[in-house]
Formats: C-alpha cells, structure tokens, sequence
C-alpha cells in the first residue's frame, strides 16, 4: 500500500513539543511532513523552528491553514481553545495530558487551596464537553496523548487481558518524582490543579484504560469509572518540612502527594498515587491483580540495564533515567527510555489514525472519563475522602 502523506504542526515550543517531534521523526507506516511550529514565545519558536528546519508560524490560525494535525504542546490551561480551534478547522488533534481542567475565576486572589472543588468539577466537565461538542462538529478527531497506554508494559498487559479473558479485581498504580521543572507547575491557575492531575492522570489513565478494554474484550461494553474516594497533602507547604535541596519546594498552592479510590461499574476497584515527594529517580509502574493472573508493569525504573558508576563526573554527558538526583553508583540506566515511556508507539498509533482510520486506544473519552475522576477526586479530598459519584459522558 502506498504510504500516506499528512502535514503536521506543531503548537508550544518547550519540552514536550521536543519529544513530540522526536517521536515524529520514528513515524514508519505514514510519511509526515512536520510544516511548522506556533509558539506563543516568539523567540523560543523561532529557536525550536531553526533547530529543526521547519516554519515559524505568529499565529495559531496560519499553522492550521497548511496542516491536517496540530500536536497541542501547550500548558494545560491551553489546551481547550487550541483543540477546539483545531477542531472547527476539521483538523485532527493531538492533545498533551490532562485533556482539560479548571484554572481558577482569573481573580488576582485566586488560591487553590480556598475555593469550593464543586466549582472546580463543573467547570471542567463543561469544558470538556466544549471540546466533545467541537470533536462531534469536526471531520476531524481529538486523539489523546497519554502516553501510558502506548507504553509496551500497559500494551502487553491489554494482549493478556483480551486473550485470556481476565477479570481485573485490583489495579494499583503510582507516578512520583522529586518535583516538575515547569515554573508554571506550581500555580493551579495554569495546571488546574496540583500532583493529582499532573502526574495522577498517568497511572489513572492507564487503570481506566485497561477496565475498559477488559469491559470491551468480554462483554463489548467498556467498564467505567462508577466512584473515587480521595485525599491530597501539600507535604513541602508544610512549616515544619526540612528543605534539604533534593525535593522541589517552592509550590504556590497545589497539592503534591496524592491518593486516588477508584470504584468502577462492576464493583472492582484501582488506588492510584501521585506524588512530587519522592527521590530516587522517575517512579512509574501500574500492577495488576486479576482473577487469573498477576502483572507487574515497572514503566520505569526498570531493570532493561543497570550500571555502576565509581566517579560521579565520568557520567558527565551521559543520559541516566528521568530525574535521577545522582549518577554516581548504581543507576536504573535507561538505554532508550522513549521507548519504554511509550512516545513513539503513541506517535505510530495517533498516524495510523489520521491516515488510515485506524481507532484510537487512547481518545477523548479517555481524556473525559480522566478529568471527570480527577475533579471528583478533588471534591472527595475537600470532603476528607468521602466518595463521590464520577459522571461519565456518553459513548
Ligand atoms: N506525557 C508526558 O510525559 C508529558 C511530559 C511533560 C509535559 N506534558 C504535558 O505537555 C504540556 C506542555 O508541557 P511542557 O512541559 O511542554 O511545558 P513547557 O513550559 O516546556 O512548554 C509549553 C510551551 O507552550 C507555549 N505556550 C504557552 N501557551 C501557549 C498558547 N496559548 N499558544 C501557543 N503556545 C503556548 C510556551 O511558550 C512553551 O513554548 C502540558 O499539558 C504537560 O502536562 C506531558
């Protein structure tokens, strides 16, 4: 078969619109011409066009002129208006975790840890039903960039579950770091929240996604979130934390240790952690209990290589893993640690997609069913964990 071509563009031009265009360049089963960048940065987009040899775009309507796809490489604040700005122009999207969110009432007062999380969970539901509506509207599609699924560990997991018809009774989960290195990550006015959605949004994700592909493999109905019980911390804003300069501590009103109860429709349940608290490196695994076998998913750090390193400046340009505080002694060495993230089978799948119309594992109702546990999950930590319903959008 002749291979396809599709003009991509890309949107924001810091991290993630890195690894974006690194996981483009993987893309095998489509042709993808990378036409150009718009970043609200000038100078940042342009250094990130010239870097690459693509355009430069000063508007996010001239990229969407020449392209059939936009990734949304943006802050999450960002992301409804760039997605249904995309999708009025029926072009498909590619839109960076979390899908949505609240961002606070614009006051200059503004204080997550001051205002009703009823406010919060409305308003993200309606945004997120502004981008579903603009998706139905579209010849396009939104295609959610949770990496998680893509990941081989978590695509594995679904071989097993669809092949020998498990039944998952217990999913536990957890992402942790030592802190983002965003600025903005500290304020929930442009995250929409703290540790729970930045990184709860993985693991929980991934939970969600593998509940609904046991739902779908056996009885053709996905299994969905029913309720979530929830507590959140800010352990660093606590007076009494020891800053000993190995744990970012310097967050404005968010929350950065987290815990999430999931109950799902048929009654069986996921905990999922999410922390900014943790040393060591990158922490990342989902495991899985069922009723005929057990998984363990160790996203990273995993034991693919392990090194010793006597002298800490040998390793000087050597890449370790994510987040690792030192690279003397033994380390977790991630030899491709793209790969294992699940970044260029994402990339592979989102073009097969647009290209060939290939369904998405990971869409907008993933993206949905994940904003709306989150969300509700604030309102159950404002309630000290008292569990509340997660409104589900329709199929
Ligand atoms: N899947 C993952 O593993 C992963 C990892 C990191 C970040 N992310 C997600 O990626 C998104 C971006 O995070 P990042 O780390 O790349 O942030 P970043 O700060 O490094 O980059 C954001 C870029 O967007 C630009 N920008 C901001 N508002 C814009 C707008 N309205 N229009 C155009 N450009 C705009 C900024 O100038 C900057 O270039 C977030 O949603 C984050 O959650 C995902």
């Amino acid at each position: 078969m002749m291979k396809k071509t599709i003009r991509a563009g890309i949107v924001g031009s810091g991290f993630s619109a890195s690894f974006h265009f690194e996981a483009v360049q993987k893309v095998y089963g489509t042709n993808i011409e990378v036409v150009g960048v718009y970043s609200i940065d000038t100078e940042g987009g342009k250094a990130y066009a010239r870097k690459r040899d693509i355009r430069f775009f000063d508007n996010l309507d001239a990229l969407l002129d020449e392209v059939d796809v936009v990734h949304v490489c943006v802050p999450p604040v960002a992301h409804e208006p760039v997605s249904v700005a995309g999708l009025k122009r029926d072009k498909f999207v590619i839109c960076e975790k979390p899908l949505t969110g609240y961002f606070g009432d614009g006051t200059e007062g503004f204080h997550g840890d001051r205002f009703p999380k009823q406010n919060a969970l409305d308003a993200a539901l309606a945004s997120v039903e502004q981008i579903l509506e603009a998706e139905r509207q579209s010849k396009g599609r939104l295609l959610y960039a949770e990496n998680w699924v893509y990941a081989p560990a978590i695509q594995k997991e679904r071989e097993i579950i669809e092949k020998t018809g498990a039944q998952v009774l217990w999913i536990h989960a957890e992402e942790a770091h030592s802190g983002s290195h965003s600025r903005e990550y500290a304020f929930w006015k442009f995250c929409g929240g703290g540790t729970l959605i930045g990184k709860g949004c993985h693991p929980l994700s991934a939970a969600l996604y593998l509940k609904r592909v046991e739902g779908r493999s056996r009885d053709g109905v996905p299994i969905r979130p029913k309720t979530v019980s929830a507590r959140t911390h800010a352990i660093t804003r606590l007076e009494n934390f020891r800053d000993e300069g190995h744990i970012r501590c310097n967050y404005h009103d968010i929350d950065d240790l987290a815990h999430m109860h999931v109950e799902f429709t048929d009654g069986t349940v996921a905990d999922v952690f999410a922390s900014d608290i943790v040393l060591g490196g990158i922490h990342n695994w989902l495991e899985v209990c069922a009723n005929n076998h057990r998984a363990v998913c160790n996203i990273n750090p995993n034991t693919s290589m392990q090194t010793y390193n006597p002298v800490e400046e040998n390793f000087e340009d050597i890449y370790v893993v994510e987040k690792i505080g030192t690279k003397q002694g033994w380390a977790p060495t991630a030899p491709d640690e793209d790969w294992i993230t699940g970044y260029p089978q994402e990339a592979e799948a989102f073009y097969q997609t647009i290209a060939y119309g290939q369904p998405a594992e990971s869409d907008s109702l993933l993206a949905a069913d994940s904003i709306s546990t989150i969300y509700s999950a604030y309102v159950s930590a404002e309630r000290k964990g008292t569990a509340v319903d997660v409104r589900t959008f329709e199929e």
